[in-house]
């Protein structure tokens, strides 16, 4: 018993003209559909721009074969599907069509070998170090992130939030100080694991001045989701100004004329990330991975206030363990703002 010969029959051939018109069709308005959707939010950075084409790229070539694929299934459930009286019939034994087949692996793999191509180039040109590029040290830790910086005399100085300006390369090294972490600007389009012992790191050039999130994108522990911070894309003057204030030795804070206001207790509350942890009704927020301040500090001095931010470990609220909440906000604050935040929380918490 030999496999019985396929040939095409004028019949066969309709069905496959009608075939590719529906998969032509639908491939067209799959692709419409895809490069219509607007999947990411703002962009940022030049690297953002080659990496948003390059999506794009990757939609137009992709979406016709997962449609084709899927066009070519229903057609045929359709088409071909079981009727009355065909139940005890069996198709012809078809034992392959050697010029289908090459057709069918040849063009994936092209496709794949050329979109791989593209990808690499992209990413090598968006890892292309600039020798004038701002280095930003990044550490991630239960539940926060810390960005260190060097001022103009080369001493180090921590900051709660990140301040990166226009136009120039910034290389970011990633580090954490206990589990992974994983460093996300989505406005930047890059994002890097914070791996306990080692440094990683990724380089952007920020070109659109705007307030982004920085969100901690692997699962780290109880407070991974409010393990959020405020990246500000400023102008290079914006960005020399933070780099003189911030850089400034301690205590000469108190000497800047003109722009030494005293900070702001609720601004530094909120700037600091205090809210992703703690809830404060007067700051409106809910946080719940670590103690209700309302609660905790309602009959607490500022003595004790200051001791819980600079060591919190000293002593733990009940329901709480030790380790949960960052311990160098004694460093990243500079004293006029840590003074402010004691303050301010003094004032208002439990009223
Ligand atoms: Cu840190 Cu998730």
């Amino acid at each position: 018993m030999g496999s019985e010969e396929i040939t095409s029959t004028p019949e066969s051939r309709s069905h496959f003209r009608q075939l590719m018109v529906i998969g032509l069709i639908a491939s067209i308005l799959g692709v419409v559909l895809g490069l219509l959707i607007d999947w990411w939010p703002t962009q940022a950075t030049e690297e953002g721009e080659r990496i948003d084409t390059l999506w794009d790229v990757l939609i137009i070539f992709s979406v016709p074969v997962f449609v084709l694929v899927q066009v070519v299934v229903l057609y045929c459930v359709w088409r071909y599907r079981m009727r009355p009286g065909d139940e005890l019939r069996d198709g012809p034994p078809i034992h392959g069509n050697t010029k289908l087949e090459i057709i069918w692996t040849a063009i994936p793999a092209i496709l794949l070998v050329a979109l791989c191509s593209y990808s690499y180039v992209v990413l090598r040109d968006v890892e292309e170090a600039d020798a004038n590029a701002i280095g930003v040290r990044v550490v991630g830790q239960q539940f926060t992130w810390t960005f260190y910086y060097k001022d103009p005399s080369g001493r180090t100085f921590a900051s709660p939030q990140l301040y990166v300006p226009t136009g120039r390369q910034v290389k970011f090294t990633v580090q954490s100080d206990d589990v992974i972490h994983d460093f996300w600007v989505p406005a930047f389009r890059l994002k890097i694991d914070a791996v306990p012992g080692i440094n990683t790191s990724l380089r952007v050039t920020p070109k659109t001045v705007g307030e982004y999130p920085v969100v901690c994108a692997e699962l780290c522990g109880i407070g991974h989701a409010a393990m959020r911070q405020t990246a500000h894309v400023v102008t290079p003057e914006e960005y020399q100004g933070f780099i003189e204030r911030r850089g400034r030795p301690e205590g000469q804070e108190a000497e800047a004329g003109g722009g030494g206001a005293a900070p702001d207790g609720k601004a530094v509350f909120n700037d600091a990330g205090c809210g992703g942890c703690h809830a404060l009704a007067d700051a409106g927020t809910t946080g719940g991975t670590g103690p209700d301040l309302d609660e905790v500090l309602a009959d607490q001095d500022a003595a004790f206030i200051e001791e819980s931010i600079v060591d919190p470990d000293k002593e733990i609220a009940q329901g709480f363990s030790a380790g949960i909440m960052p311990g160098q906000f004694g460093q990243t604050l500079q004293p006029a703002e840590l003074d402010a935040l004691v303050k301010y929380l003094d004032e208002v918490s439990g009223k």
